[in-house]
């Protein structure tokens, strides 16, 4: 089987959520340059636009919703509509994501009362589950009414490393949430297998991009990650292309239920 064929997405109806930035826009990119037809979801509306304008300008078949993925219903009716202008939809990106906030040590090791754990407020802990579990469980309920009567689909939820570890620098609630992220991801995989429906999560490490209003981009939480990182560096939002057209494609027919790391090495320990 030559490559064309076994990463062929062509004309696959695509959703990606959380499109117009980062992870989400590089995901959108590699599905569109490669001819699926891609809804790009997003709540920041004029990035969405500058995204979906600049794709269509390169010729490529993308539309946008502006959609908050934490109001069920508004993201329902996104969904629906998607499913309208294609007929069915192949591939959803579940990637919409909050960052964590600071944690309870900075990038320089101090201790951050406001992070401690105990002077969490609610208000922070609802926003984390919100925005990083139920908007996926959601996500993932919308994909599977329209996948089910097809028997067929793909469905990629971006996680974290924090689901597999403990971070000092990130907000306590991001690493239940996306923990809980990628158990609904094993959980859906079982159920769905029989419907002919994929489930996997993508688990980056550090990626440049605007989570958390460009944190990643402060230089000290920057040299943080070249310093421990065993790669000594931040991925680049481009990196995730590959993952995520290999997730969508036939080259991975027989996975479900998996979590795959993409993290410089980040999960093997601190190269510091
Ligand atoms: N950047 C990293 O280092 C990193 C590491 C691990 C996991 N992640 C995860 O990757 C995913 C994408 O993040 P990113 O790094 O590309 O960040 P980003 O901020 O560059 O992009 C996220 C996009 O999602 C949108 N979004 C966020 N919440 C939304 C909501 N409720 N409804 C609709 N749109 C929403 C934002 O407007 C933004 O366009 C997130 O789930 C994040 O938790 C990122």
């Amino acid at each position: 089987m030559k490559a064309e064929e076994l990463f062929d997405v062509r004309g696959l109806a695509t959703i990606v959520t959380g499109g117009a930035s980062g992870i989400g826009l590089a995901c959108a990119e590699v599905m569109a340059a490669n001819e699926a037809r891609v809804t790009l979801m997003d709540r920041n509306s004029i990035e969405l636009e500058k995204a979906v304008g600049r794709l269509t300008a390169d010729g490529l078949d993308v539309r946008g919703e502006v959609v908050d993925v934490t109001d069920r219903v508004r993201l329902n009716l996104a969904f629906d509509a998607a499913a309208t202008a294609y007929g069915r939809i192949d591939v959803v990106f579940v990637n919409a994501g909050i960052g964590g906030g600071p944690g309870f040590l900075t990038a320089q090791g101090v201790r951050n009362p406001d992070a401690a754990f105990e002077n969490i407020s609610d208000e922070r802990w609802n926003t984390a589950v919100a925005g990083n579990l139920s908007s996926v469980f959601w996500s993932i309920q919308a994909a599977v009414r329209h996948m089910k009567p097809h028997k067929s689909g793909r469905i990629i939820v971006t996680t974290s490393i924090a689901a597999l570890k403990t971070e000092s620098g990130v907000g306590t609630p991001y690493m239940p949430v996306k923990a809980g992220a990628a158990h609904l991801v094993k959980q859906a995989a079982l159920e769905l297998a029989g419907y002919g429906i994929l489930v996997n999560a993508i688990a980056p490490g550090p990626f440049l991009t605007n989570i958390s209003g460009g944190k990643m981009f402060e230089p000290a939480v920057r040299s943080y990650h070249e310093r421990v990182v065993p790669m000594k560096r931040l991925a680049q939002p481009d990196e995730i292309k590959g993952l995520a057209l290999f997730l969508a494609s036939p080259a991975s027919s027989y996975i479900t239920g998996t979590q795959i790391v993409i993290d410089g090495g980040a999960t093997l320990g601190s190269a510091d």
